[in-house]
C-alpha cells in the first residue's frame, strides 16, 4: 500500500477577498501535493476557511447581512480562486460547518473533564482586531505586539487551558525533535518564547456571540484558535463514527503556514494534541512573507495584489511558476510586477518556450514531422543523458526539505543546457549534409527526450504546461508521463509526430505591460518607484545565466577583407575557442597576443566571414567610437568566473 502523505494550509479568515500572499501558501502546498501524488505516495491535502470571531460579526452586521451569509459569500470567492489557481485539494473545511462544530466542543469537554480547562477570571489588556488578551509586558507601549494597534484594559469571567502545565515537555519535545519546527531559523524564537514563560491561555469569550458555544456555558463560544487549529482533525472525521480517514492520514506530514502563525501551531496546537492524547504533526514549516514595498502584503495596507487578475492576464501556471521560483520557501521576498514580467520572458517564454518551439519546428522541418530515433550518439548526448537521468531525484530531494525555487532552480539548469545543447551541436549546419544524418538524429531525438522529461517534472508547479508540451510532442501515452518514465531514456519517444502549437508563453511587452498594471503602491514603494518599477531591471538569477569567464589570447589575425575584425584564438580553461572580434582599428595583433580579456562564453555561436565565432570578448566603448578592452586587475588563471 502506498504511503500517506497529510499537508495542510492555513484556513484563511473568511473576512475579506484573499490575496497573493494567501496564494503564495495555497500554491506551495498544492505543488507539494501534486509531487507526492506524482511520486506514488497517498496523499491527503486540506484547506478551509476560519469563519468564526468578532471580525466577521461586526462586518457582516455593517453589510447588513447574517454572519452565515457574510461568510457564505466570501468562502464562494475563495473557492473560485482556487479552482481558477488549480488548487486541488481533497477536502475544505469550514469552521461553521457541523463536522467541525461537534468535535470542537467535543475537545473543550474533555479537556474540561480532565482539567486542562478551567474556569477563572480575566484581568488583562485586549486587542479588539485579534481577538487577544495580552499581559502589560507583553503589550508594550500599550500596544498588540501582533498587530501594533492599542489594546484596552478588559475583564472578564472565562474559561482557560493549562498551557503552564506542558512548557517544560514541549520544551524538551522541540529540543529532541529538529524537524519539527521549519526551517530551523523559527525553532529558538519559539524556544525564548517558551522559556520566557508560559501563561495559562484564555479560551472563552463572551464579548461577542459569532462562534461555537461552549456545551457546559453556553454565554461563552470558543477562542477563534483552539476552534481553528481543530480543523487539521475535524475533517478526517475524529471524534466520530466514521473516522477512517483520520486513522488513515493523522499525524499530519506537514503544517504549511506564515510564519506569523508559527508560534500557534508550535506551542497552542502540540499542546493541545498533548492533552487529547494524539500524536503531534510531523513538521511545521512557516514561509516567510511576500513584501510590497518594504511591507507585508495585507487587506488592512491596502498594497493587495489580486491574484485572479494577474492569472487572467499571465495564465495561472506563469504565476504559480513565479511565487515558487522567487522566492527560497523559507525567506521574506519583495514581489514586484517588474520582476514578474521579467521571468516569465527570461524563464519562461525564452529558456522553456524557445526550448519546445525549436525542438519542434526542427522535427518538423528535418523530420517531416517525426521525432527520430537516435543513431550517432557521441559524448554530448551521453552527458546530456545522464544530467536527465539525476534531475528526478535531485528534484525530489529539494522538494523532500520544501525547496522549491532550488527544485526549479535544478529544472530550468537542465532546460539552459538543452538550448546549449543546441547550440553546440548546430543542427541547422548538421542538417546540411547527408553525414549529418545521424546526427541531427540524436540532436532531436535527445531534445525530444529531454522535453518529456521536463514536461514531467514542471507538472506539479505548473500543472497545466506538461500537457501542451506533450501535445506538441504528440506523447499521450501516460506510461510516457509518469515519474517512472523518467528512470531511463525511452527510445519509444522516437515515432511520435510532433504538432507545433501557439507558443507556451508569448513575450510580453515590460514596458507597456507595467503601464497598464496599476500595481497599488504603498507610500514607501511611490518614492522609490523610478528604482523599483524600471522595465530593465534583471533578477541576480538572471544575471547568474550569463557566463562571463577569463581567457587567454593564444594567437590573433587579422580576418581577410575587413578591417575591423580580429580572428582571437582563446584559451577559455576548458580549451580552446576561436572568437572574431571588432578591435582591429583599436588593437593590433600583437598587442592582443598575451592578453588577458573577458569573454561572454555563453554566447549562441555566430558564422561570420565564414568563421563561426564562439563567444564575445567585452570592451567599453565610448560615444566617439574609441574602444578599450576590458581587462584584469592581477593574474588569474584562465576559465575563472566573472560576476
Ligand atoms: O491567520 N506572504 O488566516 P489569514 C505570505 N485564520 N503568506 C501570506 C501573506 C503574505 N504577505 N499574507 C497571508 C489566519 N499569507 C488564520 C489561520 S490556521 C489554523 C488559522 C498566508 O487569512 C500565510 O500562510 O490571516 C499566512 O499564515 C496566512 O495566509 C494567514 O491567513
Amino acid at each position: 500500500m502506498a504511503k500517506t502523505y497529510y499537508i495542510t494550509t492555513p484556513i484563511y479568515y473568511a473576512n475579506d477577498h484573499l490575496h497573493i500572499g494567501h496564494s503564495y501558501t495555497s500554491v506551495a502546498a498544492d505543488t507539494m501535493a501534486r509531487f507526492k501524488r506524482l511520486t506514488g505516495w497517498d496523499v491527503r491535502f486540506l484547506t478551509g476557511t476560519d469563519e468564526h470571531g468578532q471580525k466577521v460579526e461586526n462586518k457582516a452586521k455593517a453589510a447588513g447581512l447574517t454572519p452565515q451569509a457574510y461568510v457564505d459569500a466570501i468562502v464562494r470567492n475563495i473557492q473560485a480562486l482556487w479552482k481558477r489557481m488549480d488548487i486541488e485539494y481533497d477536502d475544505f473545511i469550514r469552521t461553521t460547518e457541523q463536522r467541525h462544530e461537534r468535535v470542537v466542543q467535543q475537545v473543550y469537554e474533555r479537556l474540561l473533564a480532565q482539567g486542562d480547562i478551567y474556569k477563572s477570571e480575566y484581568e488583562g489588556l485586549y486587542c479588539t482586531p485579534c481577538e487577544s488578551f495580552w499581559t502589560e509586558t507583553q503589550a508594550k507601549g500599550g500596544v498588540c505586539p501582533d498587530c501594533g494597534r492599542p489594546v484596552q484594559p478588559a475583564r472578564e469571567e472565562s474559561y482557560f487551558l493549562r498551557l503552564s502545565k506542558y512548557q517544560d515537555w514541549l520544551i524538551d519535545y522541540i529540543e529532541r525533535n529538529p524537524a519539527f519546527i521549519q526551517p530551523q531559523s523559527r525553532v529558538n524564537e519559539m524556544l525564548s518564547f517558551l522559556r520566557a514563560g508560559l501563561n495559562d491561555l484564555c479560551v472563552s469569550r463572551t464579548s461577542f456571540s459569532w462562534g461555537i458555544p461552549l456545551p457546559f456555558d453556553p454565554k461563552h463560544v470558543a477562542y477563534v484558535w483552539i476552534d481553528a487549529l481543530t480543523n487539521y482533525i475535524s475533517a478526517l472525521g475524529y471524534g466520530s463514527e466514521d473516522d477512517g480517514l483520520y486513522q488513515k492520514y493523522w499525524p499530519a506530514d506537514v503544517h504549511l503556514v506564515g510564519k506569523e502563525i508559527v508560534r500557534f501551531h508550535t506551542i497552542y496546537w502540540p499542546i493541545m494534541l498533548k492533552m487529547l492524547d494524539l500524536p503531534l504533526p510531523r513538521q511545521v514549516f512557516g514561509h516567510g512573507w511576500l513584501i510590497i514595498g518594504g511591507e507585508k502584503i495585507g487587506s488592512s495596507r491596502g498594497n493587495m495584489v489580486d491574484p485572479t487578475k494577474l492569472c487572467d492576464r499571465y495564465g495561472s501556471d506563469a504565476i504559480r511558476y513565479f511565487l515558487l521560483r522567487e522566492l527560497p520557501f523559507g525567506a521574506d521576498g519583495n514581489f514586484t510586477n517588474a520582476s514578474l514580467l521579467t521571468r516569465i520572458n527570461a524563464d519562461l517564454a525564452n529558456d522553456l518556450g524557445n526550448l519546445v518551439s525549436r525542438t519542434v519546428a526542427m522535427i518538423e522541418r528535418y523530420f517531416n514531422g517525426n521525432i527520430p530515433a537516435p543513431e550517432q550518439d557521441g559524448e554530448l548526448e551521453r552527458t546530456l543523458e545522464e544530467h536527465l537521468l539525476a534531475l528526478p531525484a535531485e528534484v525530489e530531494r529539494y522538494m523532500n526539505g520544501l525547496q522549491f525555487s532550488g527544485a526549479l532552480s535544478a529544472i530550468w539548469r537542465v532546460i539552459g543546457e538543452c538550448n546549449k545543447y543546441i547550440d553546440l551541436t548546430a543542427p541547422w549546419i548538421l542538417a546540411k549534409s547527408e553525414e549529418g544524418r545521424g546526427k541531427l538524429a540524436s540532436v532531436l531525438f535527445h531534445l525530444a527526450e529531454a522535453a518529456r522529461f521536463i514536461a514531467t517534472l514542471i507538472g506539479p508547479y505548473m500543472p497545466r504546461t506538461p500537457a501542451r508540451v506533450l501535445g506538441q510532442l504528440g506523447i499521450a501515452e501516460p506510461e510516457l508521463m509518469s515519474w517512472e518514465s523518467l528512470g531511463a531514456i525511452h527510445k519509444e519517444t522516437a515515432g511520435h509526430s510532433v504538432k507545433k502549437g501557439d507558443a507556451l508563453f508569448p513575450r510580453i511587452d515590460i514596458e507597456k505591460e507595467l503601464a497598464s498594471l496599476d500595481q497599488p503602491q504603498t507610500a514607501a514603494q511611490s518614492e522609490s518607484a523610478p528604482e523599483t518599477e524600471r522595465s530593465d531591471v534583471i533578477t541576480i538569477d538572471y544575471f547568474d545565466k550569463i557566463k562571463l569567464i577569463t581567457a587567454g589570447v593564444l594567437a590573433a589575425e587579422r580576418v581577410p577583407k575587413s578591417d575591423k575584425l580580429l580572428k582571437l584564438t582563446l584559451d577559455a580553461g576548458d580549451g580552446e575557442r576561436t572568437v572574431l572580434s571588432g578591435i582591429a582599428k583599436y588593437y593590433t595583433p600583437e598587442q592582443m597576443v598575451g592578453k588577458t580579456v573577458i569573454l561572454l562564453a555563453n554566447l549562441e555561436p555566430r558564422k561570420m566571414r565564414g568563421i563561426i565565432s564562439e563567444g564575445m570578448i567585452l570592451a567599453a566603448s565610448d560615444d566617439a567610437g574609441g574602444l578599450r578592452l576590458l581587462t584584469l586587475d592581477g593574474d588569474i588563471k584562465e576559465g575563472s568566473s566573472v560576476g
